[in-house]
């Protein structure tokens, strides 16, 4: 006779509870936000510009405080401990990098002086080691040795996720890593993020407005609109969802664009 076993549900890596965020004390920008990430997965994070998807990057990673801003409400759990009363350091030394928009590299530090920063936190005498590891995975990287201000855009966002990986992270935070690029390199991009999270098992949330290739690498997607998460499920769902299909997956900006109050009538609609 088979017996039933009782398993327990896994403890998401990082979980996010009904979070509300102020910037300046008065604007409030997050209304209740809830996201969950299971360890070794890849969850994104997608919706238009000013929905709120840097804040909640900023609050996972310690960085609204730099801008004024709060967690004033909820709360934020990873590897079972709180983090949205720490600062930006020791959030890094608990094992969470975030690759902030806009890549934030060093544009006055070589390639390899860059990398090293995101090895700050450790002592561990394996950081030539580590830059190895980043030029297999980045190999044009190797080859440019002057500043990493003459990097192209592509090549400034693969040095940001390298340095990200110096950090022996067990989860990486990105924000917008296809903003800029070509639709080659963002294809190349996208497939690095996966082999990183394949080969090395870091967890990876993905904000992403390229919601074609972001829900094509994630195993699960959250939809976020005016500081709120409106839709939430798995890959198939979302890619099988008619709004998603027709709002974030659907063909050119000019279409999209003549859809732009048709799109906040049907949603309220149907999502709200
Ligand atoms: N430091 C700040 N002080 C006040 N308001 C802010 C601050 N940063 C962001 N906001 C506001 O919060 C809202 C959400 O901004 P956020 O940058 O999180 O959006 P986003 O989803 O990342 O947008 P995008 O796709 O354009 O990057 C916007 O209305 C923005 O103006
Ligand atoms: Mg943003």
């Amino acid at each position: 006779m088979t017996q039933a076993v009782q398993l327990k549900p896994e403890v998401p890596l990082l979980s996010i509870n009904n979070i509300e965020v102020v910037y300046d004390d008065v604007i409030q920008v997050l209304r209740g936000v809830s996201i969950d990430v299971p360890r070794g997965e890849i969850v994104t994070l997608l919706g238009p510009n000013g929905a709120g998807k840097s804040t909640t990057l900023k609050a996972i990673s310690g960085l609204l405080k730099t801008e004024n801003g709060e967690v004033s409400r909820g709360d934020i759990h990873f590897m079972g401990e709180r983090i949205d009363v720490k600062n930006a350091e020791d959030v890094v030394r608990s094992g969470l990098f975030q690759v902030m928009e806009g890549r934030r590299i060093v544009e006055d530090m070589s390639v390899i002086e860059n990398l090293k920063l995101g090895a700050y936190t450790r002592n561990d005498g394996q950081v030539n080691q580590d830059i190895e590891m980043v030029f297999n995975y980045f190999p044009r990287l190797k080859e440019r040795i002057g500043l990493a201000g003459y990097l192209s855009g592509g090549e400034q966002q693969m040095l940001a996720i390298g340095r990200a990986l110096m950090a022996r992270p067990k989860m990486i935070c990105l924000d917008e890593p296809s903003m800029g690029l070509s639709p080659l390199l963002v294809k190349e991009v996208f497939g690095i993020i996966e082999k990183i999270n394949r080969e090395q098992g870091i967890t990876m949330l993905l904000v992403e407005q390229n919601a074609n290739y972001a829900l094509k690498a994630a195993n699960y997607g959250y939809i976020m609109e005016s500081g709120k998460i409106v839709l939430d499920g798995s890959k198939e769902m979302l890619l099988n969802n008619e709004d998603v299909k027709e709002f974030y997956l659907g063909g050119g900006n000019e279409k999209r664009k003549s859809f732009k109050n048709l799109k906040s009538y049907k949603r309220r609609k149907r999502w709200l």
